[in-house]
């Protein structure tokens, strides 16, 4: 599960950083990237995200004295050690050229400069960037030892690197049909001026602009370089240059693929004065609001409301993973408190497993902020041979989920960089608060305005001591009813995702049942109640925890008295709106608590180690 991109154009070093740059959400446990120069290959390799690889570029830009070591030339990869090279040989030559270059979410071999891509052919004149797992990478493996062929590093994508002697449309032919599992492969050679390409069941885009040529796993790469993009089908391969772009198709025929325009709405790649995309995207579930707001008051969206609602289903399953599964069960929570229909939620690696009865008449919902997830495909993939309807809520419109669906309702939240998913928690909920209103025939665009008013992102003085004291616990709980047990299991989640601290999330009446007898004065809990309905029972689950030394912390919008308030360490306001919106209100602020408490404990919330934003591997 990578990013891949490749070049072809002027400023070929800054334009590959740039496109990995807007990859990293892939990965970011290693990055490299090629350059052919002078019919040779200029190679750069760093541990870490995208940042390391670029100041080693501009290093050799800026400072070319010092900036000579670390680099690699296609000679000591061998060795696999970075050796200095003389200044000369390595001076930035920013005239027309072409490269291929990759970030890495390490699945088959360890986080290392011999793991990181690009890889090469066994005589080093073809260079490969893969994106994407070779199931039966050991079987060829095997064959290529036996013929005599040296590895350097652990991968598979290095194995199909050394099936290509000569990269001609041929030999790219002959083995992409060797290979079985999931490739979007981008190849360049030493003896000619074309990038070479092939996708299955791995995202791969192509786009030609006025003076470049580009494929890369994602089109948001092309922005501000091309109009339009190719969308590449499983099987399809093909070549670019700056002249022309052929693609043939899983059958081997050259075929003519029909461009789609690069709209990209909602972009905003930076962090606008904050300190990190995470909490500018807590806050920029305003602005996904007001983006829903207006999109789903055209008639284009419309529509596709109209279609799914007349769609006849008599069962509805919510279907994602980590957070896009927690709004799926807030849409089943919506789902089931108005229609008498049977609605389910699971997550999508499990669903598959659970053998639901699948038919025309069951309407799937799948949630995911990328559209690119993995399981989530997979179990799309499984509900659309079961003949059943997809309904896909993406933020990614132009995704594979987006695409393999039948209708697709846009989440509107703008690029999310930061692993913690955030706004595009908060922005899914919202749409499936309007599908509710939606198939119920009620208007939806006045409770949202009136939520926008009430959005409460709390006082960060109370916030953040709250942080400081949580950062020094190993064990935190959170528990909650009903829907504030949706919301426990999300600020969980959210919590141990960039803090590593051990959490967990129960049902409040859970607890008494095993969970107890962990709690000591060494465990915080976190109580979550807004709804006035199930508050006393929460309360005195929480006093439970109180009378075993537990610590509290209260996030509620329901008034306390003096005597209740006195039981807790901390208590956290909400503003109150009505009952259905209180989940993704009161997550606001539990979102900021983990972010905090991440930046207290002096880690990167936007990239937590082992983590990366598109889970693309199963
Ligand atoms: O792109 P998706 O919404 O399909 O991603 C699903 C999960 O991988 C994602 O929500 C993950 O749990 C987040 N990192 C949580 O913050």
């Amino acid at each position: 599960m990578c990013g891949i991109i490749g070049y072809i154009g002027d400023n070929v070093e800054q334009n590959l950083i740039a496109g990995l740059e807007k990859l990293e959400y892939r990965g970011y446990d290693s990055a490299g990237m090629v350059i052919k120069r002078e019919n040779d290959f200029e190679v750069y390799k760093s541990i870490g995200a995208v940042e390391n690889l670029k100041n080693k570029v501009t290093r050799r830009n800026c400072d070319f004295k010092e900036g000579t070591k670390n680099v690699v030339t296609n000679n000591n990869l061998d060795n696999d050690k970075m050796k200095n090279q003389d200044d000369k040989e390595t001076q930035t030559q920013s005239d027309f050229s072409l490269g291929i270059a990759h970030t890495r979410w390490a699945t088959h071999g360890k986080i290392s400069l011999e793991n990181c891509h690009p890889h090469f052919s066994s005589q080093k004149d073809v260079a490969l960037v893969h994106n994407g797992i070779i199931e039966n990478f050991e079987t060829l493996k095997n064959e290529l030892l036996k013929q005599g062929c040296n590895f350097y590093g652990e991968t598979d994508s290095e194995v199909v690197a050394k099936l290509i002697a000569k990269l001609d449309i041929n030999s790219l032919r002959r083995t992409i049909k060797k290979l079985e599992g999931s490739f979007a492969i981008v190849l360049i050679s030493k003896n000619n001026d074309n990038l070479f390409f092939a996708k299955n069941k791995s995202p791969l885009y192509v786009a030609v602009g006025e003076s470049c040529a580009m494929v890369a796993s994602d089109p948001s790469c092309f922005v501000g370089k091309a109009a339009e993009y190719y969308s590449l089908e499983d099987g399809e391969y093909g070549k670019i240059s700056l002249k022309e772009v052929v693609f043939y198709d899983k059958n081997d025929k050259i075929i003519e693929k029909k461009a789609q325009n690069l709209d990209f709405r909602y972009i905003n790649e930076e962090k606008s004065g904050y300190e990190h995309f995470m909490i500018k995207e807590i806050y920029q579930s305003r602005i996904a609001l007001e983006n829903i707001i207006k999109r789903y008051q055209e008639d284009e969206i419309k529509d596709i409301l109209k279609k799914v609602k007349q769609s006849m289903f008599d069962r509805v399953y919510f279907i994602g993973c980590g957070t896009a599964y927690h709004a799926g069960l807030i849409g089943e929570s919506f789902m089931r408190n108005s229609f008498n229909i049977d609605i389910f939620s699971s997550i999508a690696s499990e669903f598959q497993n659970k053998n639901y009865c699948i038919d025309e008449n069951s309407l799937c919902i799948f949630l995911s902020q990328s559209g690119e997830t993995a399981d989530t495909l997979s179990a799309l993939e499984y509900c659309r041979l079961k003949g059943a309807k997809i309904l896909t809520i993406t933020n990614t419109e132009y995704s594979t989920m987006a695409l393999k669906s039948d209708y697709c309702l846009p989440i509107c939240a703008g690029q999310e960089k930061s692993v913690a998913s955030t706004k595009a928690y908060f922005a899914q909920c919202i749409v499936l608060y309007i599908l509710k209103k939606y198939l119920q025939g009620k208007d939806y665009i006045e409770p949202l305005k009136n939520l926008k008013k009430q959005l409460d992102f709390g006082d960060d003085n109370i916030l953040k001591p709250l942080a400081r004291n949580l950062s020094s616990y190993d064990k935190v709980f959170f528990i909650g009813r009903g829907n504030d047990y949706i919301t426990a299991k999300e600020a969980s989640l959210k919590l141990k995702e960039i803090t590593y601290i051990f959490s967990s999330a129960l049902a409040s009446g859970e607890l008494k049942h095993g969970t107890l007898a962990l709690i000591d004065e060494n465990v915080l809990v976190v109580v979550v109640a807004t709804d006035e309905k199930l508050f006393n029972k929460t309360l005195n689950n929480a006093y439970e925890i109180k009378t075993r030394g537990g610590k509290l912390a209260l996030f509620t919008s329901i008034p306390l008295d003096e005597i209740a308030r006195e039981k807790f360490d901390y208590v956290v306001k909400i503003n109150q709106t009505i009952q259905e919106f209180m989940p993704i209100q009161t997550i606001l602020q539990l979102q900021k608590i983990a972010y905090f408490t991440a930046v207290i404990k002096g880690i990167n919330p936007d990239k937590p180690r082992n983590l990366a934003k598109s889970v693309t591997v199963e």
